[in-house]
């Protein structure tokens, strides 16, 4: 049994919590830094690396008191990818905190956190499967033969995913964050009333591209500035249909059936509803509070990752940029 605090600072939220080898997570805080950015319209760096600074340590003081317990054997951190200041004030922290308490650390991969947080749940499929990984900053197709065993399959050639319901969100006088707030917009927006261009669905290949359906919603809100419902409900459909169809290739390409999703736009129901309805495809979703960023997936990908654990670490690490088939197995993994 080992006992992993995990930390993850790579953007706008702080999240800390504790998950055990054996139990499961014991403990889980986040703070979400929503209105500290809201006024600016999109995440400011700088305010989200002193804000991080500011609430590490009483959220760390706050799960630890959930697990009853004073310190855990193994700190995993976010490196990368994400902000560079935000992700240094997590990996100095962590491994600050693990000098002080004499214990290793595991720099853990954000997206490699998204990927593995459905496998928590218990309903994991089985190797290899299909990933979508569909956030703020990433839209990644990757075949998983294991942990740290990733081919990538297609990426975003432009804006990922969330960035354009972000995007699409400020076009149409929504508060940041967008994704929610475009798929609350849709709800009462009526689906046949426009069609917004599907991004590279004629091409080859299992590349994606968003900024064409960005600069279509901008001309489609500037000549009906009216239509807001409509226009959401048609940019969902576009990305939703978008997503499904390279899915289902991707599917094929791999020779698998089972799909998960991760990242916080997998919160997006109607995008889980189009994927579950691929035909042979089964679908594994995690629950809606582990997509977006928190700190149990990154405790939870640590205590995979146990055995890369480095013990008195010299020095942090955090990477702006970190590309996910570059990982390995953890040491010791069979092959
Ligand atoms: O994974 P995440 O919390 O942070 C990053 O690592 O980027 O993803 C945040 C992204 C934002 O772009 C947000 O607008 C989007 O996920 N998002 C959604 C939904 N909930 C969050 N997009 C569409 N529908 C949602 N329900
Ligand atoms: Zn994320």
């Amino acid at each position: 049994m080992t006992t992993v605090l995990g930390i993850e600072t790579s953007c706008d939220e702080t999240g800390v919590a504790v998950y055990d080898t054996r139990r499961g997570l014991l403990g889980e805080a986040l703070y979400s830094q929503i209105r500290l950015h809201a006024e600016h319209g999109g995440v400011v760096p700088e305010l989200a690396s002193r804000d991080h600074v500011r609430r590490l340590s009483g959220l760390v003081d706050e799960v630890l008191a959930q697990a009853e317990l004073l310190r855990t054997d193994v700190i995993a951190y976010t490196a990368g990818p994400g902000l560079i200041g935000a992700l240094m004030v997590g990996a100095s922290f962590a491994t600050g905190l693990a000098t002080a308490w004499d214990v290793p650390v595991v720099p853990v991969h954000h997206m490699e956190g998204h990927l593995l947080a459905p496998l928590m749940s218990g309903e994991a499929p089985a190797f290899p499967f299909v990933a979508l990984l569909v956030s703020g900053g990433h839209t990644l197709l990757v075949r998983v033969d294991g942990i740290g065993r990733y081919t990538l399959l297609g990426q975003t050639r432009d804006d990922a995913v969330g960035e354009a319901f972000d995007k699409t969100a400020k076009l149409l006088g929504l508060d940041y964050p967008g994704g929610p707030a475009v798929a609350r917009l849709a709800e009462s927006g009526d689906p046949g009333r426009f069609r917004l261009p599907r991004p590279m669905l004629d091409k080859p290949g299992l590349d994606f591209s968003f900024s064409g359906l960005k600069t279509a919603v901008y001309l489609l809100a500037q000549d009906e500035p009216d239509a807001g419902p409509d226009i959401a409900r048609a940019f969902e459909e576009a990305v939703v249909e978008t997503l499904a169809t390279k899915c289902a290739r991707a599917l094929d390409a791999a020779g698998c059936q089972d799909l998960l999703i991760a990242g916080g736009v997998a919160a997006n129901r109607r995008l889980r509803a189009a994927l579950s309805a691929l035909p042979g495809v089964r679908l594994h979703t995690p629950p809606l509070n582990l997509c977006t960023d928190n700190g149990a997936m990154i405790a939870h990908a640590g205590a995979l990752r146990v055995s890369d654990a480095i013990a008195r670490p010299t020095a942090m690490s955090a990477r702006a940029r970190w590309p996910l088939d570059t990982l390995a197995p953890p040491a010791g993994a069979s092959t």
